[in-house]
């Protein structure tokens, strides 16, 4: 799997996938599950949390570890490059997040730790982005005989990723049909390469591209966003220069690349419920003496699926 997208998305120093809109770590009912299961480890334990992305959730069992008089430690890897510093976080947090021993370009299909090395294996929304056949065997072989992983996974009807894949196409229009951004790089190469302020014709093509784009997804907040983020540096164009409207233009296009990978990542990772069953068969026939599922809502109905694997 091509990782930059989460490489550069990590590296903006978010603590969540969520970004700016769960700034200080997940709240609510995930938090409050996540706090139960670091609630019950036994001392001197060791557990792992996989496709950690920024440590999200090793984070929130440091502080809830820090409470107790536990001596726990604390792994967490992805495939991905885990960044040094995190944004946002309170400082205590900021703090804890310095005990985690973190792994990055360290994918669940091959996990750099021995055999029964494990008390607990977690992830969120993290595993389901692996190839289930290799990363199931590796957690088991981490596992110590009796320990559990508990995973909470996207579920495609749930109400993150069915609102999600709509975002998803109209990145797909705005990039891939209309190509707005190219249409808008296209119109102020012409600029610099005429010397001329104004051309009657690329003006006119570039209005008809974001037009068309517009008319298909009237009303939405994402299209006027999308179209908000060219007009923005194009307006500043006489104060600015070409250059650097350019170079605006294409660091906004690289950026709404890397969200639209994101979503497809999460729409080919959402397990539906034929997925849900052959994970959980295939638990078994790896050797987990227990496998289940149990869907995981809260205030806004379905947000993922729990499964609760035993060794
Ligand atoms: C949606 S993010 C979740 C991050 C974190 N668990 C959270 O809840 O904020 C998915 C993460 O999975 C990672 N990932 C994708 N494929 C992976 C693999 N095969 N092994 C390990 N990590 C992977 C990505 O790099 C990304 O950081």
């Amino acid at each position: 799997m091509n990782q930059k997208h989460w490489n550069d998305f990590w590296n903006q120093g978010f603590i969540t996938t969520f970004g700016e809109t769960l700034p200080t770590n997940y709240t609510g009912n995930l938090r409050n599950f996540w706090e139960e299961v670091f609630l019950s480890l036994e001392n001197h334990c060791k557990i792992l949390d996989v496709a950690t992305g920024n440590g999200a959730i090793a984070s929130i069992a440091a502080d809830k570890i820090s409470r107790s008089n536990k001596d726990v430690s604390i792994y967490a890897a992805d495939a991905a490059v885990i960044s040094e510093s995190v944004k946002q976080l309170p400082l205590k947090t900021k703090e804890l997040r310095k005990s985690i021993n973190f792994f990055s370009n360290t994918p669940c299909e091959s996990l750099p730790f021995s055999q029964e090395h494990f008390d607990l294996v977690t992830s969120q929304f993290g595993i389901e982005y692996s190839d289930w056949n290799l990363s199931l065997k590796e957690i088991f072989r981490v596992l110590k005989t009796g320990a559990s992983a508990h995973f909470v996974c996207h579920h495609e009807k749930s109400s993150i990723v069915a609102p999600s894949m709509s975002e998803a196409s109209i990145y797909e229009s705005a990039m891939k049909k209309y190509r707005i951004f190219d249409a808008a790089i296209g119109f102020i190469q012409i600029i610099a390469t005429t010397g001329c302020p104004t051309n009657q014709q690329a003006s006119t093509q570039l209005n008809k591209t974001i037009n068309d784009f517009r008319l298909e997804f009237s009303g939405n907040q994402l299209c006027s966003s999308l179209i908000a983020e060219i007009a923005e540096p194009m307006k500043r164009l006489r104060a600015i220069g070409t250059e650097r409207v350019l170079t605006q233009l294409k660091s906004r296009k690289a950026e709404f690349e890397s969200a639209h990978a994101r979503l497809l990542d999460m729409k080919n990772a959402a397990l539906n419920d034929t997925d849900i069953k052959n994970v959980l068969a295939k638990s078994r026939e790896i050797g987990f003496s227990s496998a289940d599922s149990l869907n995981f809502n809260n205030q806004l109905g379905l947000i993922g699926i729990h499964l609760h694997l035993v060794k």
